[in-house]
């Protein structure tokens, strides 16, 4: 009797042994391992069960059972342990294969982006003046009428407004300047003489064609000091076409009209392209058109207060997407303006 139950209670330590792997081998996450735990080895388990029973046993037998109980216990703890163990190694090794990357492939090069050539004539031009030792300045966008037209010698019914095509604002009260030569006269109204300025910029006009946008830059330039004269103007202006266009550029001055200026001209170069002989960039001509300059008609220096008697000074302003046209070869204004990349990665 006594044995019947000692061998029945180590037939059940035995089959605690061989059903506990077999059990963790179904589980398939962490808290089902947990519940096989349990139903072997916590307090209400099936381990429990045994050594309970074993306070039926006779005093000679307990031993025996006991330390198979223990053995068993142990073996079914580290069972659990390399189980969980095993599980949370193939949990990691799931997780390295999802978000597996390869090291070797090569980066995805950044796109670097450039200069508009707008901007990069405009820096050009800007580096050639001040190396003569012109000093950049800036004015509104937003003017009034007397910067834009009355003080630069524009009065009100004067032809010269109606070759200009004004976006006005409020009524007549601002207006988008029409041209960079507004700068001229706030540098002027809050300097006195000598100065030497360049003003690159933004102006509007209500245009629009292959040659004419709305909206383009200007670089406007002056020197006044004593003593200055159309010699000086001709030497600047040729040194910058020289810079920009090579050292073998001629200029050369047609007689024009400016209400700001006077006397007045447009300045030509040597075409670049054809050195003077005649292609169709020149249109046969041999010469192109770059810019309008002249002396600073006395009737400006009335409205800044400078004494027309003792000073005297020379203007000129550039259009920037021309000058960008010529250099870079292009023969619609425009497209400086819809900013296709295409096409600016060419400059
Ligand atoms: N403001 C003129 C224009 O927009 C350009 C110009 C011509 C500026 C002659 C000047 C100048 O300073 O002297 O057409």
């Amino acid at each position: 009797m006594a044995d019947r139950m000692k061998d029945s209670l180590l037939q059940n330590l035995e089959r605690l042994r061989k059903e506990f792997p077999a059990a963790l081998a179904q589980a398939d996450d962490e808290a089902k391992l947990l519940e096989v735990k349990t139903e072997f080895l916590g307090k209400k388990g099936r381990l429990t069960e045994v050594l309970k029973e074993m306070g039926r046993l006779g005093a000679e037998d307990r031993p025996l059972v006991g330390a198979a109980a223990n053995e068993v216990k142990q073996f079914l703890e580290s069972e659990y342990d390399a189980a969980l163990r095993k599980f949370k190694a193939a949990q990691i090794e799931r997780h390295l294969q999802a978000d597996k990357f390869d090291v070797t492939l090569p980066g995805r090069p950044e796109a670097l982006g450039h200069l508009h050539p707008v901007t990069q004539i405009l820096d050009l031009a800007k580096d050639l003046f001040e190396r003569l030792g012109f000093v950049t300045r800036t004015g509104p966008e937003i003017e009034d009428d007397f910067h834009n037209f009355e003080a630069l010698n524009i009065p009100v019914h004067h032809p010269a407004r109606d070759l200009q095509d004004t976006f006005y604002l409020q009524g007549r009260k601002w207006l988008l300047r029409t041209h960079t030569s507004t700068v001229q006269i706030r540098v002027m109204k809050g300097q006195r003489p000598p100065l030497r300025m360049i003003a690159p910029g933004a102006v509007y006009r209500s245009d629009s064609d292959v040659t004419h946008t709305p909206m383009f830059h200007q670089i406007e330039g002056l020197w006044v000091d004593e003593g200055i004269t159309f010699a000086d103007l001709k030497g600047v202006l040729s040194l910058f076409v020289q810079g920009l266009f090579g050292a073998s550029t001629q200029v050369r001055f047609r007689p024009s009209f400016f209400p700001f200026t006077e006397p007045s001209a447009e300045l030509d170069m040597s075409c670049f392209k054809c050195a003077g002989k005649g292609c169709n960039l020149c249109k046969g001509t041999g010469w192109i058109e770059v810019l309008g300059c002249g002396m600073v008609d006395p009737e400006v220096f009335k409205f800044v207060d400078y004494d027309p008697d003792k000073y005297q000074g020379f203007a000129f302003g550039i259009g920037l997407e021309r000058l960008a046209m010529l250099k870079f070869g292009i023969n619609d204004l425009r497209l400086f303006f819809e900013n296709d990349i295409r096409f600016l990665r060419q400059f």
